[in-house]
Parts: structure tokens; sequence; C-alpha cells
């Protein structure tokens, strides 16, 4: 367990910690954060606090191209990295008692409670203080962003002097003037446009996206004072206090970028957000987000009874991920640190197709998965592009390693140029998306533009061997990026053919079904589909996979063998994590895998083989995974659970899903693992729910590890809201819609609205 186990107290519905710990405040700073998938923020204190903290406010889709910064430059490398700017400081509340700054790094803590209400999107904080005068005050503070109204974060904050009378200066804030910590020049990312009495309007260097925050503030009975400068819209109510008078601030601030206003009108939009905001009222905006938070988790509740740290886990997982992306915008994704820290810019990886579009699809529904991959057809041209910087041609895609826009942004070679794999999860979404929801009809749409793009990518980028008389795959690196420009990756490969005979078999539907889409996509896409997928089949069928016959396991790459073959469990565990103890050199020339690789193969491609060749393959490449990627852990629990061993199983699914939690990895303070939290749920709902589409239909396996009474998940499959039941001996599904074939271990039901199995 990491250094959050003695501080977050184990609640069903709420992460709670109840001491001020000055060394704890960035972790608890990440920890608390709040979001409603198109803007969120770290939990930093409203008032004052002049210790240690990472301040964060992001807006999604806003971003600056911060110029790459390299020890060598390779030819083909991006100009810049694409980072979320950190944006201006919205629910600043300063507060002075008797002339006296509040400032927790200052004053005595008495008490501290801070929680964060996942069933309403809620955080509050409560804090008995006292100041350097020695007068004690009760401050207490509760925030959100609307999930209601999206531009709308709200405020309210109180002060209560306990033991005397006081003079109470409360001055909400918004400041504009802040930065990035991790700039890679130290420049900052906004530049001030106009500040008026009420709000600030600030544009991205570069990038020209424009922001304007707008602040509208009461406190009864008071008049506030203007006390707006520069770049921080600020006004100031003074208040005689009796002892034990609550003095309560509610404030809204309106926040509007040009990602949806003309520049000209973000001031006034920002101005009438805030505006009816404070004539709603808090307690009518929090009525709203309980509302809206209730209905979210209908649609996607895990409960498990008898394992309280993993019911809070997969909660804290799931409402993550919906603060993170509610797929109302197809320009934004989900960043490996959604909006809780400035690491990984905020911007897209693979992380989006292979691990969180199923997420989404199974709670959100269609339309909200949809987005993702719209978001990707629209970077298509930019995939192409990018494949053309690398040499590539006739319309091959390589979609990027990193983007916020479609252009790439990693500028590591052996990432940027080899981490190739990526382009097939892009297209292993697509089918997954498809076969989930039926809707075939996105091919014609959308999907088979995508799917011969990668396809054609893939048919260029293998070699023929003519010492092996098979396709290879040279010079790439696979999942496990602890070693890179490798030949012959297994995954890579597997993953390759299968785009390529899918991107076949979508164009021969599209044929079939749809001609008039098809002779668009063929006129658009200069697309011969006779010659290419002839090409693409041949490629396929002749390409070269590892495997050793000895092991009768597939080979991860050319060479893996020659390696010394050690276990994880003969590591010292001093030594780990092996990224912060050995030379990278070490790193590359052991046989220590970072994340699945092999078994990311098995896991999407379950279907493709027999449970003895999924075993022999976990065991063997278990063994020597050390998991150094917060991905890597829920699909080996998924396997495990898949192949009956829940004692392996759970092991891996607590590691994934109180990552953050327990600070297993010693770096929550730098953020969430948002796009793992994803994992962490298809862990339970696709490991101990065994939840798969087999032959076309919706089927659920459910085991359950040895403590958990029982297991309840909710999807939305098909425009029907199910809920899965797993307890000892018996499975019970339950329709809210139409009747729908499902399966339960194998077996085939039509649920009206009830189906009981037992077993
Ligand atoms: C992992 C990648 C992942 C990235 C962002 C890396 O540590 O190896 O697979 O895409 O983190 O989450």
């Amino acid at each position: 367990m990491g250094t959050n186990s003695r501080f977050i107290a184990t609640d069903g519905w709420k992460i709670v910690e109840t001491r001020f710990d000055p060394g704890r405040v960035r972790a608890s700073e990440s920890l608390f954060a709040i979001g409603n998938g198109v803007m969120g923020g770290r939990a930093n204190f409203e008032e004052s606090y002049s210790g240690p903290s990472l301040q964060g406010n992001y807006i999604g889709g806003v971003y600056y191209p911060d110029k790459t910064r390299v020890g060598w430059w390779k030819n083909g490398y991006p100009d810049y990295f694409a980072k979320v700017p950190n944006a201006a400081f919205w629910p600043g509340v300063g507060v002075r008692i008797d002339g006296e700054e509040l400032d927790l790094a200052r004053v005595e803590t008495l008490e501290f409670y801070r929680e964060l209400d996942m069933r309403r999107g809620v955080l509050r904080r409560r804090a008995r203080v006292r100041m350097g005068s020695g007068a004690e005050v009760l401050v207490e503070a509760e925030r959100f962003l609307s999930l209601v109204r999206r531009e709308l974060g709200a405020v309210r904050y109180a002060v209560t002097p306990l033991d005397r009378g006081a003079r109470i200066e409360l001055r909400p804030f918004v400041d504009a003037d802040v930065c990035n910590a991790d700039a890679n020049y130290d420049e900052k990312f906004w530049e001030h446009v106009e500040t008026v009495r009420d709000a600030v309007r600030m544009r991205t260097a570069k990038s020209g996206f424009e922001a304007a925050w707008a602040q509208c503030a009461r406190v009864a009975g008071v008049t506030l004072r203007p006390e707006t400068a520069g770049e921080r819209v600020q006004e100031c109510a003074v208040v005689e206090a009796g002892r034990g008078e609550r003095v309560e601030l509610v404030k809204c601030v309106g926040i509007c970028s040009s990602l949806n206003h003309a520049p000209d009108e973000l001031i006034p939009a920002a101005r009438s957000v805030a505006g009816e905001g404070i004539r709603a009222g808090f307690g009518t905006l929090l009525g709203e987000q309980a509302r809206a938070w209730k209905g979210k988790w209908r649609g996607c509740d895990v409960e498990i009874e008898g394992d309280a740290a993993a019911q809070q886990g997969i909660r804290y997982c799931i409402f993550m991920l919906l603060q993170t992306y509610t797929g109302v915008d197809s320009r934004l994704n989900i960043g490996p640190k959604g909006f809780t820290g400035e690491k990984y810019g905020g911007v897209t990886y693979w992380d989006t197709e292979a691990y969180c579009l199923p997420f989404y699809l199974a709670t959100a529904g269609a339309q909200v998965a949809r987005a993702l991959l719209v978001y990707r057809y629209n970077q298509l041209d930019k995939a192409i592009e990018n494949a053309a910087k690398l040499g590539f041609r006739d319309g091959a895609a390589l979609y990027p390693m990193v983007t916020v826009n479609g252009e790439e942004c990693h500028n590591e070679w052996e990432i940027t140029f080899e981490e190739i794999h990526r382009n097939g999860a892009v297209a292993y979404a697509i089918h997954n998306y498809i076969r989930y929801t039926g809707e075939q009809e996105y091919l014609a749409r959308c999907g088979l533009e995508v799917l011969l793009s990668i396809a054609r990518f893939w048919a260029q980028r293998i070699t023929w061997s003519e010492a092996r008389g098979k396709y290879v795959m040279l010079g790439v690196t696979g999942p496990n990026e602890y070693e890179n420009n490798v030949d012959n990756n297994w995954y890579t490969s597997y993953i390759a053919c299968w785009s390529m005979r899918y991107a076949a078999e979508a164009a021969r539907w599209v044929r079939e079904n749809r001609p008039e889409d098809y002779r668009r996509i063929c006129a658009k896409r200069h697309f011969d589909e006779a010659a290419e997928t002839a090409r693409w089949t041949e490629i396929a069928d002749r390409m070269y996979l590892g495997e050793d016959p000895e092991r009768d396991i597939f080979l991860q790459q050319d060479g893996y063998l020659d390696k010394e073959q050690r276990l994880v469990r003969d590591l010292d565990p001093r030594e780990r994590p092996l990224n912060r103890t050995w030379s990278w050199d070490r790193i590359l020339r052991s046989c220590f895998i970072k994340q699945a690789d092999v078994l990311q193969g098995l896991y999407f491609f379950g279907e493709h083989f027999d449970t003895g060749t999924v075993r022999r393959n976990f065991h063997f490449y278990e063994a020597r995974t050390v998991h150094e990627s917060s991905l890597s852990p829920c699909v080996h629990a998924i396997l495990a659970a898949r192949l009956g061993e829940m004692d392996k199983a759970y092991e891996m699914y607590l590691r994934t899903a109180r990552l953050d939690l327990d600070d297993y990895n010693r770096e929550v303070e730098e953020g969430l693992h948002v796009t793992s939290m994803a994992g962490s749920w298809l862990a339970v709902v696709e490991g101990f729910g065994g939840m798969r589409m087999r032959d076309g239909v919706l089927d659920f396996a459910p085991v359950l590890p040895a403590g958990w009474r029982s297991l309840t998940f909710r999807v939305n499959y098909r425009e029907r809201l199910l809920t899965v039941r797993a307890e000892a001996g018996r499975v019970e599904v339950t329709n809210e819609g139409a009747p729908v074939e499902i399966g339960i271990d194998g077996c085939r039901y039509t649920v009206a609205d009830r189906a009981v199995h037992m077993r």
C-alpha cells in the first residue's frame, strides 16, 4: 500500500480525508479533482496557500504548441508538443480575519475534513483553524463544475468566527496570471487580451484560442467593492461578524472559450452564465448537479458486496472517467491524466481506443463512444500527412502517438516512429464499437475510410524477407516500451494482419450494402478494392508471427528468448520500479516487460485462441511483467479471471482500481491515471463480470473473487439498460428496455424484463 492508505477513509460514495498534512497537499489536489467533461481542475484550496501546491485548471480542447525540446534532433520529429495550458484559477476566495491572511500553511489547523461526494459531484471542505492572533475560525467550502451548465463553476464559501467577533474580508477572485509547471522554455502559454470589472479575457500564444472568465459573487446584505486589476478579477466584501455568526459567500464563474463562442462574445457569454447561476442560487445549482449525477450513475454503477475497498476503488474510477469525458463534443478526448495534472499534456494517446472506448460504449452509450471514433475520423487527413512526412504514400495513414489536433506531438524516435501498434488500436476500436452496437452502418459513414488508410500503412510498413519467405515487420516498439527497435513484435504484427483483413471485410460490406457510399469513398480515397485488398490478404496470410515451439508460446519479438530469463519474483523489491533504479541500458537488455504486450493481443483477440494457448502465454509473460505502466495490470486481471486464476486476478485488480487512492506508484501528486481507470472498469466488468461479445451476442460469465458476496453492474447495450447481478450459484440479468437476446455462461436468453441463470 502506498502513502494514501492512512489518509483516504473507505466509503462507498465518498473520498474522505480527515487530517491536514502539508506534505500531502499536492497528492490530495489530484485525488479530489473535479470536472464536468469539458473542463476540470485540481482541488487547490480556494483561499491562498503558500505551501507546496500544483495549481491546475484546464479547458478541454484548448492547447498550446510548446516548442519541442530534444537533446538531438531527428528528421521527422514534430515541432511542438501540444499541452493543455494551465488556465485561470477560477474558484479563488481570499480571506482575511482581522487583517490577517488565512493560509493553511501559516495558521494552526485544529480540525480538517475534505470529501469528494461522488454521488453528487461536489467537493466539500471544512477546516477549524487558529489564526496567528489566536482567533478560532471555521471555514466551510463547497464547489463544483456543473454537468448541466457546462460553462459554469460555482463556489459556496463560509467563514464563522468561533471564539470572538472578527472583521472578515472575503475577496472572491479569478486569477488569469498563471503558467504551466512543465513549459519547455518557461514561456507563458496565455497572453492577456482584456480585463473589465467582472471579467478577464485571455488568448493562448501561437494557437490563438481565447477564453473568458466572468465572476458574479454575493454576500447577503453586503455590497462588494470591485478590486479588479491586471489579469485578476476581484471584489471585496467586509463584514464585522459577531462570535458564531456565519458569513457566507456564493460565487459563480462563467468560463467560455473560443471553441464555442466568437472571441468578441466571450465576455458577454461568460457574464450571462455567471449571472444566471447566481440568480438560480447555489441550492438550485446543487440540486441540478445532484440530479445530473444521479442520472449518470443510473446507467453505470457497479456494486460490490463484501469488499468496501474494491467498491470505493471502482466508483472512484467511474466517477473520474465521467468527469473527464461526456461525449458532447467530438473535438475533445481523454488525456491520460484527464483534468488532474499537466503530465502527458492532457492530450490523446492510444489509451483512448484500447482502454477508454469500451467503458464509454457500455456506460454512456453509442453516441458518446461514437464521438471518440469521429474524433479520429476527423483527423484522418492529418494522419495521412503524418505518414507522408515519414515517407509513406498513396493515402497511407499513421495516427499519432500523441495528439490534440491530429498532428503528431511525440518526439522520442523509438515511440514516435516505431510505436506504430497505435494504428491497430484505432482500427480495433471501430470493430469493438460495431460488434457491440451492431451499427455496421458506421463503416459506410466513417469507418471504412479510416480502416483502408490504416491498412495501406501496414502494407507499406512490412518488408518481404527472402530468408524467411515471409513478410516481416522491422524496427518497431511494442506496447512494452522497455525495448525498442525490435523486429517482429508479435502484437504489432498480429494487429497489423487483423487490421488489413478487417479493412478488406469492411470494404466488401460497404460495397454490397451501401453502394453509393462505396462509390463516394472509392473516388475520395482513390481506392482500388480488388487490387488493394488482394495485397492486404496476401500479406496477412504470409506474415511472420514468431512462436517458440518448445514452450508453445508466441514470441514477443525476435531474440526475446536470447535474453537472460529472470522472473519478477526474483527481483529485489528495492530495485522496483526498475525505471527509477536501473539505467535505461540495463532495462532495454533485460527480459522485464513494462506492460501487457503479447497479452494485450490475447485480450483483444481472445476468441482467436484456445484456453491452453492463453494460459501458457499468460504464465510465461506475467512472470516477466513489472507493470510499470498503469495500463498493464487490468489486462492481466481480465486474462487471469478468464482463466479462473482468481487470486492473481484479484491481486491485479486491486493494483489498478486503487492505484491512485493508495498511491502505489508514489506519484499521485502529478495527477491521476485516468485512462487506466477505464482499465479498472474493464477488469471488473469484462474480467469478473465476464462480459464479452460472442457470436454477435453479449454474454456474461461472471467469476467473483473470494471475498465478494455479489457483483452488480449496469451496462447500456443496444439502447437497453441491463443490470447484471452475480452471486454464488446465480446470475440475474434485468432489462429495462425492449426484449433482447443475451448469453449467460454461453446459454442464450431472450430477456424481456428478467433472466435468472442458476449454476
Ligand atoms: C504507456 C503507454 C501509454 C502512455 C500514456 C506510457 O507509460 O507505456 O502505453 O500510452 O503511458 O498513458
